[in-house]
C-alpha cells in the first residue's frame, strides 16, 4: 500500500508544519506531505510578520495557496497562529495604548478567521503565552498584547475567534512543558492555571496544543507530563501535538544513532501522553530534515547536519516516522 493508503487506516490525525513556497519549487517535498500527512500547517504565512507588512495590509497570498493545496489532496489544514509575541511587525510597536491594542487585534482575528470561516477546523489562537520563569511571578510573558492589554488580551482573542467561527476549535499553544526541570513544572502550573481561569469564566476554549520541541538529551517528565494531560482532559479540554521534533545538536554524529535516539525520544514523550488520553492530533514542525528550523537555533558544533524530522533530506523516512505511525494508527 502507498502511504497514504496506509494514511486512511490512521485513527489519530498525522500531519506536519509546511513551507508553502516549496510546494511548487520541490516536488519530492510535495509528494511527502501528500502522501504522509491528513493535516497542514503553514510554517509560516498566517503570523503577523507575513500577513500584515503595514497597518492598512492584509497578505493573504500564502495561506489562499496552501489551504488550494489542502483542498486538493482531501487534507484538512491548521492555523498557526493570531496573538505570538513572535513573527510581529516593526509596525505594531506603534499600537500606543489599551483600546488601539484591542481593535487591532480584533481587526485582525475578525479579518484572518473570518476569510477562511468554516474552513479551517482548527487555530492556534494563542502562542506560547506562558513565561519562561514563572516562578518570578509573572506568568504571562511579555508581548506587544499582554503590554497594553494584560492577560485579558488571551480572553478577548479567544472570545473573538469564536465568534467569527463559531465552529473552530480552538487552541491555546505552548512548549517546553515536557522536560524534568523546575521551570518546565512551573510552566504546566503556570499553563493549567490559565485555562482553569478561562474555563471557570466561560472563555471559549478546545483544546491544548503542545509543542513537542524536544531537547534529545533530556529525558522526558514522564509522570509530569502525564499528570498535565489528565488535568486537561479533566477540565473538558482536549490535547493535541501541534510541533513535534526532536533537537539533536547533543546526540551523537553517527546517523543511524542518532535516529534511533531521536525516535526514542519521541517515543517516550508520546507514551507519556497516551498514557492520560489520547490526542486529537499528532503534528511535527516540518517533515523533512532538509528543511527544520533547528539549525537556526541548535546547530551542531561538529557542523554536521541536524535530523530533527521524520524523514530525512532524502524524503525517506527514519526511525521517527514508524514511531508516529505506531501511534496515528488504528
Ligand atoms: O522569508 C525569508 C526568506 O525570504 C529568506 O530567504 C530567509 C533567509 O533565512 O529568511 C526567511 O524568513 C525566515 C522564515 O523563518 C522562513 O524560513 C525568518 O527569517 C525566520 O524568522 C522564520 O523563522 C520561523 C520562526 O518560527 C519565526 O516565525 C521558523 O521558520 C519557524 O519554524 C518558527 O516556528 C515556531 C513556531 O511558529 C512556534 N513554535 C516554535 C517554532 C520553532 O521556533
Amino acid at each position: 500500500p502507498t502511504a497514504k493508503a496506509a494514511d486512511a487506516r490512521r485513527s489519530i490525525p498525522y500531519g506536519s508544519a509546511v513551507r508553502t513556497d516549496l510546494l511548487v519549487t520541490e516536488f519530492d517535498y510535495r509528494a511527502a506531505i501528500v502522501d504522509y500527512c491528513q493535516l497542514v500547517v503553514g510554517e509560516g504565512g498566517l503570523k503577523w510578520f507575513d500577513l500584515r507588512p503595514s497597518q492598512d495590509q492584509f497578505v493573504f497570498d500564502q495561506p489562499d495557496r496552501l489551504i488550494a493545496f489542502a483542498d486538493q489532496n482531501g487534507m484538512k489544514m491548521r492555523g498557526h497562529t493570531l496573538a505570538w509575541y513572535g513573527a510581529m511587525p516593526e509596525w505594531t510597536q506603534t499600537i500606543g495604548s489599551a483600546a488601539a491594542a484591542e481593535r487591532e487585534l480584533v481587526h485582525h482575528i475578525t479579518t484572518v478567521v473570518g476569510r477562511y470561516q468554516g474552513r479551517i477546523p482548527s487555530w492556534d489562537v494563542v502562542n506560547e503565552a506562558i513565561a519562561d520563569h514563572p516562578e518570578s511571578g509573572a506568568t504571562i510573558r511579555g508581548s506587544i498584547w499582554q503590554e497594553r492589554l494584560g492577560k485579558r488580551y488571551i480572553e478577548l482573542a479567544l472570545r473573538t475567534a469564536a465568534e467569527v467561527d463559531p465552529s473552530a476549535q480552538l487552541v491555546i499553544n505552548d512548549y517546553n512543558i515536557e522536560n524534568p526541570t523546575q521551570q518546565c513544572s512551573d510552566r504546566r502550573q503556570a499553563l493549567l492555571d490559565l485555562l482553569r481561569d478561562l474555563k471557570d469564566r466561560d472563555v471559549p476554549l478546545h483544546a491544548v496544543g503542545i509543542q513537542g520541541h524536544l531537547p534529545g538529551d533530556m529525558d522526558i517528565d514522564r509522570d509530569g507530563l502525564s499528570k498535565f494531560v489528565e488535568t486537561v482532559k479533566e477540565m473538558q479540554l482536549d490535547v493535541l501535538v501541534t510541533e513535534l521534533d526532536v533537537i539533536d545538536n547533543k546526540l551523537p554524529a553517527f546517523e543511524y544513532d542518532r535516529d534511533q535516539l531521536v525516535a526514542a525520544r519521541a517515543r517516550e514523550f508520546l507514551e507519556a501522553i497516551f498514557d492520560a488520553a489520547q490526542p486529537s492530533a499528532i503534528l511535527t514542525w516540518g517533515i523533512t530534515d532538509r528543511y527544520t528550523w533547528v539549525p537556526m537555533w541548535f546547530k551542531r558544533d561538529d557542523g554536521k547536519p541536524n535530523r530533527p524530522l521524520p524523514l530525512d533530506a532524502g524524503c525517506r523516512p527514519k526511525a521517527l516516522m514508524k514511531v508516529i505511525e505506531e501511534f496515528t494508527r488504528a
